[in-house]
């Protein structure tokens, strides 16, 4: 049966044979999870599939993840079980639209989130996740523009972090996150006046879980804005006994493994990513046995992405 013992025997025969290293986000199915040699966030990620000895990067996340493993290690194959796996923040701007906003700042800094297209990427100065975007910005000369693009969530965070005024923000999101919203969180956060919050900047709740540690009678001390890598960190050193996770719901298999003894409940137990559950158990099979689906990156483009690429794994080590 696709998804037990045998099929995970022969997801590691299959890589071993093919010199592929299968890597795995947080939001992905637990069993693929479970059976991918390292699993992290996108920054994590990516840095794993720069270093990586092997000749062959199966991806298990969407479909920019793939993209950016590819500019930065063009000469590699690099699979993804499933190339239908986009994400609708990478779709809420386009490179024609970003060469607009340029023009209407010229001179400004260009910093994209890693959830962009390659075509997006080679307009773009530096790349960010949500991991390093404040060490990203603060790295940015405080009397440039700077145009921070595609998440309003993750850009209002940064924002608030860095107390910069010249930072344009694009209004994209992402239907998952911006879906888990206040009222949902202040109501679990009120049943649950004991639990610490772990909150993903890409959250529309991002802002109110704020309001909520300042006038909403929660301690500021037990509300923490972190990317999934940071939830990670964060649930190995709490002292709580429980945590509301406002993301998508596949981060709480790492969670849970991370701190056992830890209860762990989603702010929106709906919150979970189409495109990050096409990766089935057995689309990875079908993946490493055809070799499909390859991710092609347009060589040109890829250059002249690479070098916000690399800014991006360089900063925040
Ligand atoms: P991180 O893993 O970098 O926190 O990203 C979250 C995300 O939405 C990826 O699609
Ligand atoms: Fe994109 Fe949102 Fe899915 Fe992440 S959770 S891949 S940002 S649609």
């Amino acid at each position: 049966v696709v998804g037990d013992q045998a099929w995970r025997e022969e997801i590691l025969r299959l890589a071993a044979e093919q010199d592929a290293v299968v890597l795995a986000h947080n939001y992905q199915l637990p069993e693929i999870q479970d059976v991918a040699h390292h699993t992290g966030d996108s920054l994590a990620l990516s840095r794993i599939a720069a270093e990586s000895t092997a000749s062959t990067i199966v991806f298990c996340g969407v479909h920019f993840m793939a993209e950016t493993a590819k500019i930065l290690s063009p000469d590699k194959r690099v699979l993804i079980p499933d190339e239908r796996a986009g994400c609708s923040l990478a779709d809420s701007i386009t490179a024609d639209q970003l060469r607009a906003w340029k023009a209407e700042h010229p001179g400004a800094v260009v910093v994209s989130y890693v959830n962009t297209t390659a075509a997006v990427k080679a307009e773009t100065d530096i790349c960010c996740t949500s991991s390093n975007a404040v060490d990203v910005v603060r790295s940015i000369p405080a009397d440039r523009e700077v145009l921070f693009l595609p998440d309003q969530f993750l850009g209002a965070h940064v924002q608030r972090e860095t107390g910069r005024e010249n930072l344009h923000v694009w209004a994209g999101e992402c239907h998952v996150h911006a879906g888990i919203n206040g009222a949902e969180l202040a109501e679990r956060a009120a049943a649950a006046p004991d639990a610490e919050l772990f909150i993903h900047p890409e959250c529309g709740c991002a802002t109110s879980a704020l309001y909520l540690a300042g006038e909403g009678g929660v301690p500021a001390e037990k509300v923490r804005i972190l990317s999934t890598g940071g939830m990670l960190d964060a649930a190995r050193g709490t002292s709580a006994s429980s945590v509301l996770v406002a993301t998508e719901v596949g981060m709480l298999h790492q969670l849970r493994q991370a701190a056992p003894n830890v209860d762990f409940r989603a702010v929106n137990d709906r919150a979970s990513c189409r495109y990050m559950k096409m990766i089935t158990p057995a689309a990875l099979l079908r993946c490493l046995r055809e070799g499909l689906d390859e991710v092609h990156v347009d060589p040109d483009t890829a250059s002249q992405a690479r070098s916000a690429v690399r800014r991006m794994i360089e900063i925040g080590r």
